[in-house]
């Protein structure tokens, strides 16, 4: 069984999802949610899923080992689902090529430093882009930098608002994101 921890910074739409995905998984099982914002939606989630969880600061992440202990105690994958703090030397160093971000464009377009959530999809929508979409990525030490895993792409609509573009990108990130994780588990053990 691979243990995978979670990390989101808001809602946790899609870490709920991908709780739901392996709750009767043989493969996969989802040990923790961790958050590096106490109040965010994700941790009520996770009360309500029954799934341990834990919020942290930027000095335990950034300034100790006190994140990089749990999740080697609780990791073997570690996937970003909406987490918008960029991942530390030592945690990218203990998981080489295990940890997954989803992003809500199509990389290398609209992604870096302050492109995440609602950003991207009012820039698409400015833009008067002709499609966006999402992808899944292996983490590296540069945002939205590391080796691409899934994209898959959507037609935007000259009458699509942000929100419109907003939901069709979770719908396609519920639809794929836990097939994809458990897809590179299958393959990289
Ligand atoms: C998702 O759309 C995800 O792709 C995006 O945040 C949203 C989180 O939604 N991630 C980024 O922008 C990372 N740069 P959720 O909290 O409902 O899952």
């Amino acid at each position: 069984m691979k243990r995978v921890v979670i990390l989101a910074s808001g809602s946790g739409s899609n870490a709920e999802n991908i709780v739901k995905h392996f709750e009767k998984s043989q493969l996969v099982t989802v040990t923790k949610i961790l958050s590096n914002k106490k109040d965010a939606m994700v941790l009520e989630r996770a009360n309500r899923l029954n799934i341990s969880s834990m919020s942290f600061n930027r000095a335990d992440f950034y300034e100790s080992e006190a994140v990089l202990d749990v999740l080697k105690q609780n990791a073997d994958y570690i996937i970003l689902a909406g987490f918008l703090w960029k991942i530390p030397q030592n945690v990218l160093d203990a998981f080489p090529n295990k940890i997954i971000n989803i992003h809500p464009a199509l990389l290398p377009k609209y992604g870096g430093k302050g492109m995440y959530g609602m950003h991207v999809h009012e820039a698409v929508v400015a833009n008067k882009e002709k499609e966006s979409g999402i992808t899944i990525h292996y983490v590296n030490e540069n945002y939205d930098e590391g080796a691409i895993i899934f994209q898959n792409s959507f037609e935007v609509l000259p009458s699509d608002t942000v929100n419109d573009v907003a939901a069709k990108i979770h719908e396609l990130e519920y639809a794929h994101f836990p097939e994809v994780i458990e897809k590179v588990i299958l393959q990289n053990g």
